[in-house]
């Protein structure tokens, strides 16, 4: 099995690597930096282009674009991370066009921002979106242009990720320090949903989407049970054995952050996968203490 990561240098990407490199599975990753990721050690082949290979892949997954809460979204910035992951993924649908031996399966990054923003909605793989908004519009763009793929005999999984927890990286990661020093704070009033899911249900949802072949479309990579900012906040406080009782109010957040900060902690959506569950997916964790005590001693 030959699969080929494209953003396979990030936070899920080099787990997914690891995972893979464990399978035995042949293994080649797009970047935008050889140099920067090049490594003796390393068990995959490191590309710059997707072009010819004798070597055809059996999988793609695309995982590549500019990271969402690097800076505050100017139009700039919105336009930086729309394109970024409009052009690397319309540049995989090219390559399988003229591909003589077409890959079995696009696995292709999206997030549960599709659905926009409605604190009283339930969202499943069926909802319709809240609003049409900036990550409304760029989940749906991207994943309109992977399921171009399904054209030319690919089968194509939409992978709409929520809050991935792990220690290495992403948002728990951020969270950490101030936590771990007793001034962890929950955004606004809390009652925002944190649709989370952790990485070690990413790495094994995406085997699985690899091992049913009769799955495709879009799939809400979220645990069945998301909670509220606040009880985030205290689960996290609780499992670092630390005080939280300190709030970050909205008109903070907005001055801070913007509509960035707006988007991505004042607000949430409450997603369920109900697509992995009917298939037969069972999570390792389901509930976020269980995750959050697993990650952090893990840590430890
Ligand atoms: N992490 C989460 O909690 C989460 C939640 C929901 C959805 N997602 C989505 O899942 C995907 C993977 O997430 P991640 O956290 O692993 O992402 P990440 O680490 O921020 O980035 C993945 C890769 O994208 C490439 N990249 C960065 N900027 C780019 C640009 N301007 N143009 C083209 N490629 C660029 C980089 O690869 P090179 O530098 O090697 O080219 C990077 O390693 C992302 O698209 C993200 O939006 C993530």
């Amino acid at each position: 099995m030959h699969i080929l990561i494209v953003g396979g240098t990030g936070f899920i990407g080099s787990q997914l690597c690891q995972h893979f490199s464990q399978l035995k599975y042949r293994l080649s990753i797009l970047t935008r930096d050889l140099s920067k990721h090049i490594n003796a050690a390393q068990s995959f082949t490191l590309i710059s282009k997707l072009q010819k290979t004798d070597h055809p892949y059996d999988i793609i997954i695309n995982l590549a674009g500019e990271p969402l809460n690097k800076h505050r979204w100017s139009e700039q910035v919105k336009k930086n991370i729309y394109e970024s992951r409009i052009q690397s993924t319309q540049k995989i649908i090219d390559y399988i066009k003229t591909a003589h031996v077409k890959p079995k399966l696009l696995i292709n990054g999206s997030a549960i921002g599709f659905y926009g923003s409605d604190a009283n909605q339930i969202f499943t793989e069926d909802s319709k979106p809240a609003d049409n908004g900036f990550t409304h519009r760029l989940c749906h763009d991207w994943e309109t242009v992977a399921m171009q793929a399904e054209s030319f005999g690919v089968r194509v999984c939409c992978i709409r990720t929520g809050i991935v927890l792990d220690a290495q990286g992403g948002a728990l990661k951020e969270m950490l320090l101030p936590f771990k020093l007793g001034l962890g704070a929950q955004f606004g009033n809390g009652k925002q949903w944190m649709s989370w899911i952790h990485m070690i249900d990413v790495i094994q949802a995406i085997d699985f989407l690899i091992n049913h072949s009769d799955l495709s479309g879009a799939f809400n990579l979220v645990s069945p049970f998301p909670v509220t900012n606040a009880q985030f906040t205290h689960a996290l406080a609780r499992t670092l054995h630390r005080p939280c009782f300190l709030r970050f109010p909205n008109i903070m957040v907005q001055a801070i952050f913007g509509e960035m900060g707006e988007t991505l902690l004042l607000s949430g959506q409450h997603v369920i996968p109900d697509r992995l569950l009917q298939a037969g997916y069972q999570f390792k964790y389901s509930k976020v203490e269980n995750a959050l005590q697993h990650i952090l001693r893990k840590k430890d």
